[in-house]
């Protein structure tokens, strides 16, 4: 997590890129550019100022953490820093960010890991003269070792970060006879353990920043006044009209002569652009007032999109899946919730046994994986830590992968030997909504392609996106009003079975990621084992009980928890005087259920969140990709 970027202007237009095999016409056009009319070409497009293009890529990374954050501009013969604590614009009222200028500036917005939430700990970090400055995304695993090593040569650590050691690194190979920033950071990157990523300048060396990146995401964007390094392509939307990953391992090196990359050798590496897809990344709030809102209302629509997906790479998938001696799903968060029910859309429509392990769990069953297992990575960022990692262990077992991703171009996407792709667009709201009801859309689809009734699925998957649609807008208001019934409650329990009980997890998770309130999601048979002991008079305890082959036992335990006072809140589709709150849902098939009856626990902590005060879109402590381990 933590959002890095940084921006290089070139002023005399786009300079000359060495042609690429794949994108010849590219290289051409940008050397016509520079070498007939530079001028004329800059008026036309206007001089960006790299600090407002970075506070405005920071604005857009900030769902990746919003603890602190700082900018890092070259300055008289030195690199000005300002950084403090809280969110892009707290700082910037703080610090005056704003008042910085210049042709290339690098910025940071921070998810605390080591070190707490301090100016000192925000980044850039710098070395000790000021001259080499750092922002960073990932962890140091040997960062203490390093540190040692460097306090034993007389030099002072202003945080407690393991960030610092980078520019204090860097800055001794300069010394030590490195000709340039690119071969410093080649030779301090040979010194880690861990993954990262990271962006640094150097007063030295005019107008150029360097990137790299191993096991962290870092892409370039090229714009027509100027180059990107970010922690992702939101970050240069609105300017880059065509991008280009940073290879795992390798450095890009950003001047005002243009783009260049170099592996670990320091050898010259040829880097494919491609166009950017704006409409992907498209993320106005559009008269919302969270994105998050927005988000739980888009699902419909996203629905009927997913119910239209090609026939073939579902069917390539499904053939991949089916072949596979063992099958297992690997995701964290909701995206685990996701997995859940899609273990159980496999069972019942394709009759294929799977399991479903949580990533940060997977690495420790890695010996039980070989060649005929297939591992389907879930991951709406594609690219969370505890999920590559355990796709990493797969592949060297020889195990073949299945990535279900969002982001175009994310590392399980490369990773993937199959890729299924959600196609909302970006989610911006922390609490994932409509990528994970996407999710249970690309199951759907999935295991009906496994049991070759593809067709059959698409005709579900779109009458539900109907009947979603008009669920939502008749139950907005009422949920409101329960929210507001609600929101002093301390604890909230949230069950249902089969097929149902993720949804009584993700019920949960919505509820206390966005509104701190404590909540618990669990099989309903399970409540009796231990949970039951918290059940007071007026505890509210939601029950996912649509009237399908889990109706009659979820009932039970709905009567067990009433009869010790629970305030009951019933999602079904059968009206019971059992529940003391009902939240009516359309009648379907029963594996359309979980669909359905999420939207509404979503709405409701939406609500609750609103109505305490929370920000739904930016909770406190999390952030929306989480790539440390
Ligand atoms: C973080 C987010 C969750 C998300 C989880 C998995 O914890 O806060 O909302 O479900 O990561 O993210 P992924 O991108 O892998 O789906």
């Amino acid at each position: 997590m933590c959002g890095i970027i940084g921006f290089c202007r070139w002023d005399g237009g786009e300079p000359a890129l060495a042609p690429e095999p794949n994108c010849p016409l590219l290289g051409q056009m940008f050397r016509s550019a520079t070498t007939m009319a530079p001028e004329s070409h800059l008026e036309a497009h206007g001089a960006a100022d790299a600090v407002a293009r970075v506070m405005e890529g920071l604005h857009h990374l900030e769902y990746r953490g919003y603890d602190s954050a700082g900018i890092a501009v070259p300055h008289n013969g030195v690199l000005m820093v300002r950084k403090d604590v809280g969110h892009i614009n707290e700082v910037d009222t703080q610090q005056n960010l704003s008042a910085m200028t210049g042709d290339i500036a690098i910025g940071h917005t921070r998810w605390a890991t080591h070190g707490g939430v301090t100016q000192a700990n925000a980044h850039p970090h710098t070395d000790a003269s000021g001259r080499v400055a750092v922002v960073h995304n990932g962890i140091l695993e040997n960062y203490l070792v390093l540190r040692r090593e460097l306090l034993a040569q007389g030099i002072l650590f202003r945080s407690e970060t393991d960030t610092e050691v980078i520019p204090h690194l860097i800055a001794l190979e300069l010394q030590n006879g490195h000709p340039c920033l690119e071969d410093a950071v080649r030779a301090v990157c040979a010194q880690f353990e861990g993954s990262y990523a990271f962006v640094a300048m150097h007063a030295g060396e005019q107008g150029k920043m360097v990137g790299v990146r191993l096991d962290n995401p870092l892409v370039v964007g090229y714009a027509e006044d100027g180059a990107y390094l970010a922690s992702d392509v939101l970050a240069f939307s609105p300017h880059a009209t065509r991008m280009a990953q940073v290879g795992d391992g390798e450095i890009a090196v950003i001047t005002q002569e243009g783009v260049r990359f170099i592996d670990a050798e320091g050898c010259e590496v040829q880097r494919k652009t491609v166009p950017m897809d704006c409409k992907w990344a498209d993320t106005a709030l559009n008269g919302f007032a969270h994105y998050m809102q927005q988000e739980i209302l888009a699902q419909p629509a996203a629905l009927e999109l997913c119910s239209m997906r090609e026939h073939k790479e579902l069917i390539d998938a499904a053939f991949a899946i089916l072949g596979a001696r063992q099958v297992v799903f690997t995701a964290c968060g909701t995206s685990r919730h996701a997995a859940l029910i899609g273990r159980y859309l496999f069972s019942k429509v394709a009759h294929k046994f799977s399991d479903v392990l949580m990533g940060s769990e997977f690495g420790y069953f890695a010996p039980a994986l070989g060649t005929d297992t297939v591992v389907i990575a879930v991951s709406q960022s594609g690219e969370t830590a505890d999920v590559v990692e355990g796709v990493k262990l797969a592949k060297q077992a020889g195990a073949r992968v299945v990535s279900v991703v969002n982001r175009p171009s994310c590392l399980l996407a490369d990773m993937g030997d199959y890729v299924l792709r959600l196609k909302c667009g970006a989610e911006v709201g922390v609490a994932a909504t409509k990528t994970f009801m996407c999710q249970l859309a690309v199951f759907h689809m999935l295991a009906h392609a496994m049991a070759n009734r593809v067709d059959e699925g698409r005709v579900e998957l779109s009458h539900a996106g109907e009947l979603l649609y008009k669920m939502l807008h008749g139950l907005n208001y009422s949920l409101e009003r329960l929210a507001f019934s609600l929101k002093d409650s301390g604890h909230f329990y949230y069950i249902g079975r089969g097929i149902n009980f993720a949804t009584a997890m993700e019920g949960a998770l919505k509820m206390k990621e966005i509104s701190y309130i404590h909540a618990e999601g669990m099989p309903a048979g399970e409540l009796k084992h231990g949970t039951l002991a918290l059940i007071e008079q007026g505890t509210p305890v939601v029950a996912v009980c649509p009237n399908d082959e889990t109706y009659a036992d979820t009932m039970n335990n709905v009567m067990e928890a009433r009869a010790r006072g629970g305030y009951i809140i019933g999602i079904s589709d059968v009206p019971s005087d059992s529940f003391d709150y009902s939240i009516p849902i359309p009648v379907v098939s029963p594996l359309l259920y979980p669909l359905l009856s999420v939207a509404p626990l979503q709405l409701l902590a939406y609500h609750m969140s609103v109505l305490r005060g929370c920000n739904p879109d930016m909770p406190r402590n999390l952030a929306k990709s989480v790539t440390v381990r």
